[in-house]
């Protein structure tokens, strides 16, 4: 558990509860177009908990990380079989941005994904409109590896990004 103090406000990072689902998708509809069932939220909560981290303010979400751990080649290219983290969403509320709670869920959930998951990397999808998001990945070691042409719904594309877990963590 982290605590994030702020002139304003103290967040609380941790991992997430069966009741937080909730309100956890209610952030991730108020703040992104890809929106996932009851069941998704479920499943990856259970079976990744380490990862799947919110951030708490005054007994209220403000926002949250969703990784699953998954096993293929590298995003960096060759053969390499490893195991990767996938960020599948993060959100903080637009009233929360820009305090650090992003960044710290990021790290956190990099953490677990390192120490807890064993993983070698982790990865990621953004839109390449997404400036805030990629200049947070940015921020914290990840590079864009690959972009896949009308990866959303709407038609955007998608930058992949990645980092690898094996160096120090920023
Ligand atoms: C992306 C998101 C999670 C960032 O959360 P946040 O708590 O505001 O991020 P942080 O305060 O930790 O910012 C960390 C760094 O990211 C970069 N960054 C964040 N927002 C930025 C913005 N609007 N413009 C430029 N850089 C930005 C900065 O480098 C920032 O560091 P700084 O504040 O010291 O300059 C948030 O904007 C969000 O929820 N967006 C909507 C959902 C979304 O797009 N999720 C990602 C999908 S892939």
């Amino acid at each position: 558990m982290e605590v994030l103090r702020r002139e304003d406000a103290q967040y609380v990072l941790r991992p997430v509860r069966e009741e937080d689902i909730l309100e956890v998708m209610n952030i991730n509809r108020l703040t992104l177009p890809e929106n996932y069932t009851y069941s998704f939220f479920y499943s990856i909560a259970k079976s990744y908990p380490e990862s799947f981290i919110v951030a708490e303010s005054a007994s209220k979400l403000v926002g949250y990380i969703m990784c699953r751990v998954e096993r293929g080649f590298s995003k960096f290219g060759g053969l390499r079989f490893r195991k990767l983290g996938h960020v599948v969403s993060i959100a903080v509320m637009p009233e929360h941005r820009r305090k650090g709670i992003g960044k710290a869920l990021m790290l956190e959930a990099m953490k677990a994904m390192r120490n807890v998951y064993h993983c070698d990397e982790v990865y990621l999808e953004v839109r390449v409109s997404n400036e805030p998001a990629i200049k947070m990945y940015e921020s914290l070691g990840f590079a864009i590896v690959d972009t896949i042409k009308h990866y959303y719904l709407d038609g955007e594309n998608a930058h992949v990004m990645a980092c690898d877990l094996l160096g120090s963590l920023k």
